[in-house]
């Protein structure tokens, strides 16, 4: 365009913006020759029919820094849903003008006009721009037509009923009140899926959805390649990948968005319309250190609890002054045959990606062989899981630690440098989180350095999933404040968990009137809520915590969110009164179904199977906290009206104290039940013990008979037996390579309905995770993993 014409038009603008000012402030539509100013900002706006958005210049405080956006108007932060100028802020001279051609031009006036963004409907009739009820920013011609919408080009967020498409693609922030371009992209790949990606500097890595799953096994479809995917006004998301799901508040009347944050972690959030704070109600990471990218080269992100970078030993922070550009090596890496190396093993670490070779069945010393032969290679990772997998790596991007990964990486450096391994790793090295940095956009408005994407991304996605869902800040808010308890006390924490009173639970419970059952850990009741929520109230019997540490505890269990494990909606705590509060799961539990003449099809067995280990899975590696059950048995299971199965129990075990479960298991007299060996040898508890209590019950599945009877008051030898010998004997007909006829094996009840494949898979399942050795016993994950790869199966081989 030619200069001229900028500044002239710009001229003619400047004299309209008089006149329409005054007529139009907080208007919802900008007429053509009309424009909105910075220098006008606090009243330059326009605002939805129905004010829930606001158009207009969003500005930092301090900060001589503008942007032309649109925002939530009522929520507490402004929370800003899209902008034209992320990457460029402009300052006070600017304006955004709908010019007489029909554009509309973002122009920053200092002593030259210049373009900074504009729409690119230059004669193409436009006539007025308006921002509409759903957010959406749109030029429309005289006759209403739709010509432009800021819908078609969104920044990190997607707001419900704008339809996401092949060329739409959200980009994260760099950084809290950081609005540039960041390194996360959310966008529909090239195989019709959508995708998470880290796009860094240095390296892309896909992310999302698990790519240890094919796209099936992640419940995707590449086949659909219309590409188009919307959040609906109840909170229900669905993509033509067949990606679904629902806020855990589903319903009308609430705003939502869908946001790629700048920690990499897609989230669905809804608005509490009374404090004006967000609501995470989805997300797409539940372990926010499998996002990959964040920690930069050679860095590794820790859990402490919340997510953090760190350096591995030998390393050293890439950029003291800037603190989170990774990790460089205090070794310089030669190739020379006269260098001497070693490998300095780090535990349960990982690096996904850049993989020279992979083998599997090899030794560790001829994995290391492999990797001194190679001078790309950095470092290697071998994986203790039976078979001995070995990874030589060019470069070490994507660093997590996991306890559950069951393998090391040897970082190969110089023998002639010493490091310390013994020690806490990573203190020295680690990168702390930080809360507020300095001005993050250069004056030129490009990308920064992606430094301050982590501090930030961790910083806040800790703060925000710790203080929103898990409802810490209150505790916090207790400390600082001396706000007493009870005031704090009914204080909704999320829209889901929240603190409830004694007399309200005895009143929903018509005191305590139906008891659902009995166990170790309490007397469970039904009861409903004033909101005619049916809920599950069980008094937990013999906590002697503190208020503080049972709120920690409890508010941990409440952030836990999965659909195979019971859902929990608070807690009660007053007095010597301890509650929680959970869903009701309608068809009981899972012993009322197995080992009774209700009998359970063979679909629904392996639903059940298979629902149990995700659910598990789901609690060893992918919560914030991992969490051990120590209580897995088919009293502990719940199905709901599916035949979906929940976990309930959950989070109790720290609650209730190990040594009670120590003592119980005293109590049983030589016969094991559900309880892996390790209980009785004074070992360290880890999530094995579950892996064992699922192995005993995925065979109980198959034969629909009890292996153990500890649970029944006679103790019988012979039923102590039953599991042992069964194992024996199914282990000795394997090694001899016999057949292990499955007929024999599963319940006669099921009259030769079921699937063999998938029986036969669920007792080598069974057999491997009752092995006396833990370090044998795969991890749930693995299982789920081999699990889904004959879910497929159909079940009814009536003949053959
Ligand atoms: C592809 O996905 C779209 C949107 O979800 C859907 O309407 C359409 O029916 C799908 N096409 C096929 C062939 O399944």
């Amino acid at each position: 365009m030619a200069h001229q014409t900028v500044v002239s038009s710009s001229k003619l603008t400047f004299f309209f913006m008089f006149v329409f000012s005054l007529c139009f402030a907080t208007a919802n539509t900008l007429n053509r020759g009309s424009s909105l100013s910075v220098k006008n900002a606090h009243s330059d706006l326009l605002t939805s029919p129905d004010k829930s958005f606001t158009c207009g210049f969003y500005g930092v405080p301090g900060r001589n820094a503008y942007w032309f956006s649109i925002w939530f108007t009522n929520s507490k932060d402004q929370t800003v849903v899209w902008m034209a100028n992320r990457d460029r802020p402009v300052g006070l001279e600017s304006r955004v003008s709908l010019r007489r051609d029909g554009s509309m031009v973002l122009t920053n006036h200092v002593d030259v006009t210049t373009i900074i963004w504009e729409t690119g409907t230059g004669s193409t009739g436009v006539d007025r721009a308006q921002l509409l009820n759903s957010g959406n920013l749109v030029l429309k011609d005289p006759n209403g037509t739709i010509l432009w919408r800021s819908f078609d080009f969104p920044t990190d967020t997607l707001l419900p009923n704008q339809p996401f498409t092949k060329s739409s693609t959200l980009v994260s922030n760099l950084g809290r009140g950081n609005f540039g371009a960041g390194y996360f992209n959310f966008y529909f790949d090239n195989d019709n899926v959508l995708k998470l990606m880290y796009n860094g500097p240095d390296i892309s890595s896909l992310y999302w959805p698990d790519l240890d799953y094919s796209v099936f096994q992640n419940g995707r479809n590449a086949y659909n390649s219309s590409r188009i995917a919307v959040l609906d006004e109840l909170g229900s998301f669905s993509s033509s990948d067949e990606l679904q799901f629902s806020a855990i508040d589903m319903g009308s009347r609430v705003k939502r968005r869908l946001t790629l944050d700048y920690d990499g972690n897609l989230r669905l959030y809804s608005l509490n319309s009374s404090t004006g704070l967000w609501v995470i109600t989805w997300q797409a990471m539940a372990a926010p250190c499998k996002v990959h990218g964040i920690c930069g080269r050679n860095g590794i992100c820790v859990y402490t609890p919340a997510p953090r970078c760190s350096c591995p030993p030998g390393y050293e922070v890439a950029d003291a002054s800037n603190l989170n550009l990774g990790c460089k090596p205090k070794f310089k890496r030669t190739c020379s045959k006269s260098q001497e190396e070693k490998f300095v093993q780090i535990p349960q670490v990982n690096f996904y990606g850049f993989d020279l070779n992979f083998s599997v069945a090899i030794s560790i010393d001829d994995c290391r062989q492999l990797c001194l032969g190679d001078c790309r290679c950095e470092a290697f990772s071998y994986r203790l899981n039976g078979e001995g997998w070995c990874y030589t790596k060019s470069a070490l991007f994507n660093g997590y630690k996991s306890p559950d990964f069951v393998g090391s990486i040897y970082l190969r450096m110089p023998v002639s440098l010493s490091v310390h391994t013994s020690k806490p790793q990573y203190s020295n090295a680690s990168i702390p989180c930080k809360t507020n940095g300095p001005a993050m956009y250069g004056t030129t408005g490009k990308r920064v350095r992606w430094v301050y994407l982590y501090s930030f991304a961790f910083a806040v996605g800790a703060v925000e999933f710790l203080f929103i869902v898990s409802g810490w800040w209150l505790l916090f808010r207790r400390h600082g404040s001396a706000v007493t308890p009870v005031e704090d006390g009914y204080r909704v924490i999320s829209s889901q968990f929240r603190r409830f009173r004694f007399n309200e639970l005895k009143s929903a419970t018509k005191n305590f009137q139906e008891e659902l059952g009995r166990g170790a850990s309490g007397s469970v009741y039904k009861g409903v809520l004033e909101d005619e929520r049916v809920v599950a109230v069980k008094k937990l019997a013999d906590i002697h915590q503190g208020e503080d540490v049972f709120w920690a505890e409890v508010s941990t269990i409440g952030k836990i969110n999965h659909m195979n494990l019971v859902r929990i909606w608070g807690f009660c705590s007053e007095d010597e009164h301890r509650l929680l509060v959970s869903e009701f799961v309608e068809n009981g539990s899972l012993d009322k179904h197995l080992f009774t003449s209700n009998l359970l099809g063979w679909k629904e067995r392996y639903k059940v199977a298979l629902g149990i280990a995700k659910g598990l899975a789901y609690l060893h590696h992918e919560c914030l906290e991992w969490v051990i059950h120590c209580d897995v048995k088919p009293e502990n299971i719940l199905l709901d009206s599916d035949f979906e199965p929940k976990i309930a129990d959950f989070g109790l075990a720290k609650l209730t104290q190990r040594d009670r479960l120590i003592s119980m298991f005293s109590q049983i007299r030589g016969t094991k039940g559900y309880m892996a060996p390790e209980w009785a040898m004074n070992l360290r508890i880890t999530a094995k013990v579950d892996v064992y209590s699922y192995g005993v019950l995925i065979l109980e599945i198959v034969k629909g008979i009890r292996l153990t009877s500890w649970l029944l008051e006679d103790i019988e030898e012979e039923q102590e037996a039953e599991l042992t010998k069964f194992v024996r004997e199914a282990k000795r007909k394997i090694q001899r390579g016999e057949e292990l006829l499955i007929e024999d094996v599963a319940d006669p009840r099921l009259e030769g309905q079921f699937s063999r494949n998938q029986a036969a898979k669920m007792v080598k399942i069974g057999i491997a995770c009752v092995e006396e050795d833990r370090s044998k016993r795969p991890t749930m994950d693995s299982v789920v993993k081999s699990l889904l790869e004959c879910e497929d199966e159909s079940y009814i081989h009536s003949s053959h």
